[in-house]
C-alpha cells in the first residue's frame, strides 16, 4: 500500500498547473476532443476501452456517419451496430452502447445523465469511463484511471506493487490531482485528457522521455533512476490456446455458404460464424469438423481439402481455426445450438458480422469465388 506519506511527497498545487500548461502546447488534437456532444464523447470513450487511439481514429468518424445521434443509434438495428463494430474486438462494448442508448431514451429523456450516479447505472459504464466522459463533456472534476493513468502514477510514486494492488490509493491520488484547483470548472476536462496524454506520448511503458515530462522533478522513479523497472507487472499467465475446426459449408451447387448467428448471450454473442468447433482427444480436424456439424446444425456434411489454417490472439485465449471446404450432403439444418442460419453467396458475406479472424477466411473465399466445380 501506498503510505500517506508517500502520497503528500508529491506536490498536487504544483503538478495540476504544470500538466495544464504542458497540454497546452503538446496535447493531441484528437476529433472527440473538438466537441462537447455527450454522446460523441461517450462513443469515443467506450471505442477507447481496451483499444488505442489510432485503431479507433477510423471507427469513431464511420460510427457518427452511421449513428449521428443517439436516437439513431437507439432506434438501430442491433445487427447494423454490430456490423459497425466489426474488427474492433469486445463486441459487449457495442451491445451495451446500444441498450444504453435505448435506456437513456427511456430514462433520461433521451438526453445523456450529467450525474456521475446516474451515468454509472448505464450498462459498460464504470467509474473510469464515468470520469472520462464527465470530464470532458461537463468539465467535472472527476477522477480517471486508465493503462496510462496507472502507469504515470505508479512512476511518479515508484509503487512498489503492480498498480492493481495498490488501486484504491492510486484513484485517490487521480482525484487530488484532477479536483485541484476545484474552483475552475472545465479544468477536469483538460486536466484528464493531459493525463492520458502524457501516459500516451512521453511516460510511455517503454523508453520513457522523461527529459520532456513537465513533472519529471518530481518523479519518484526518475529521480531514483527506476523509471524503466516502473510499473511492477504481474507475472504474465499464458494464454488458453483452442483447436477449432470450422466448416465452409457450400451448398451443392457450390454458390452459397451456410454460416450461423451466435446466441447473444456469451463471447462474440450475436455476431455470425462459420460453424464448428472445438478439437477432442485422438480426433482429426476433418472428423472434427464433421461431428460438430451433425451436433450444432443436425446436417450431414462431406468433408473436403483444407482451405487455410489460421491463428489468431483474441484477449483471454489463442485460437488456431483450421478450415475446410465441405459439403452439404442431407438434413434440413436445425439451431441447436444458435440463433439462425442462412445459405448466403460470397458477396453477401460481407453484409454480415463476424469474429475478427473469420475476416480472413472470408476474404480467402471471395478471391476464390463460388465452389462450381466440385459437382
Ligand atoms: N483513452 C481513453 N480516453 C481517451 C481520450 N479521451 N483520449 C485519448 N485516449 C483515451
Amino acid at each position: 500500500m501506498i503510505s500517506t506519506l508517500e502520497m503528500s511527497t508529491l506536490d498536487v498545487s504544483k503538478l495540476n498547473p504544470l500538466l495544464l500548461v504542458w497540454y497546452a502546447d503538446r496535447g493531441r488534437d484528437l476529433p472527440w476532443r473538438r466537441t462537447r456532444d455527450p454522446y460523441q464523447i461517450w462513443v469515443s470513450e467506450i471505442m477507447l476501452q481496451q483499444t488505442q487511439v489510432k485503431t479507433v481514429l477510423p471507427y469513431f468518424a464511420r460510427w457518427l456517419t452511421t449513428f449521428p445521434t443517439l436516437d439513431a443509434l437507439a432506434s438501430a438495428d442491433s445487427q447494423d451496430v454490430l456490423k459497425s463494430w466489426e474488427g474492433l474486438g469486445y463486441y459487449a462494448r457495442a451491445r451495451n452502447l446500444h441498450r444504453s442508448a435505448q435506456i437513456i431514451i427511456e430514462k433520461f429523456g433521451g438526453v445523456f445523465p450529467k450525474r456521475y450516479e446516474d451515468a454509472m447505472t448505464l450498462p459498460g459504464i464504470g467509474r473510469t469511463t464515468a470520469g472520462g466522459i464527465l470530464s470532458s463533456a461537463f468539465g467535472q472534476a472527476l477522477p480517471i484511471m486508465d493503462g496510462n493513468v496507472k502507469r504515470v502514477l505508479a512512476r511518479m510514486i515508484a509503487l512498489d506493487v503492480p498498480p492493481n494492488r495498490a488501486i484504491d490509493d492510486l484513484w485517490q491520488l487521480s482525484q487530488q490531482l484532477v479536483e485541484y484547483p476545484n474552483a475552475k470548472q472545465a479544468s477536469g476536462r483538460d486536466f484528464n485528457q493531459a493525463f492520458m496524454d502524457l501516459g500516451a506520448t512521453l511516460c510511455t511503458p517503454k523508453s520513457p522521455s522523461c527529459q520532456d515530462c513537465p513533472w519529471m522533478s518530481q518523479c519518484k522513479s526518475y529521480n531514483l533512476g527506476i523509471q524503466h523497472l516502473r510499473p511492477m507487472t504481474e507475472p504474465k499467465k499464458v494464454l488458453p490456446h483452442k483447436i477449432i475446426g470450422v466448416a465452409v459449408i457450400w451448398d451443392q451447387p457450390g454458390t452459397r455458404i451456410l454460416i450461423d448467428k451466435r446466441k447473444p448471450e456469451g463471447m462474440f454473442g450475436g455476431l455470425w460464424e462459420f460453424p464448428g468447433g472445438k478439437l477432442e482427444a485422438r480426433e482429426t480436424i476433418p472428423e472434427c469438423i464433421f461431428r460438430e456439424i451433425q451436433e450444432e446444425l443436425g446436417i450431414e456434411i462431406a468433408v473436403e481439402e483444407a482451405l487455410m489454417s489460421l491463428d489468431h490472439t483474441y484477449s483471454h485465449f489463442k485460437v488456431t481455426l483450421n478450415v475446410h471446404h465441405c459439403r452439404y450432403v442431407k438434413g434440413e439444418p436445425m439451431t441447436i445450438e444458435c440463433d439462425e442460419i442462412k445459405w448466403v453467396t460470397l458477396d453477401e458475406l460481407s453484409q454480415y458480422p463476424f469474429p475478427k479472424a473469420n475476416l480472413h477466411i472470408i476474404e480467402a473465399l471471395q478471391k476464390l469465388g463460388p465452389r462450381l466445380d466440385c459437382n
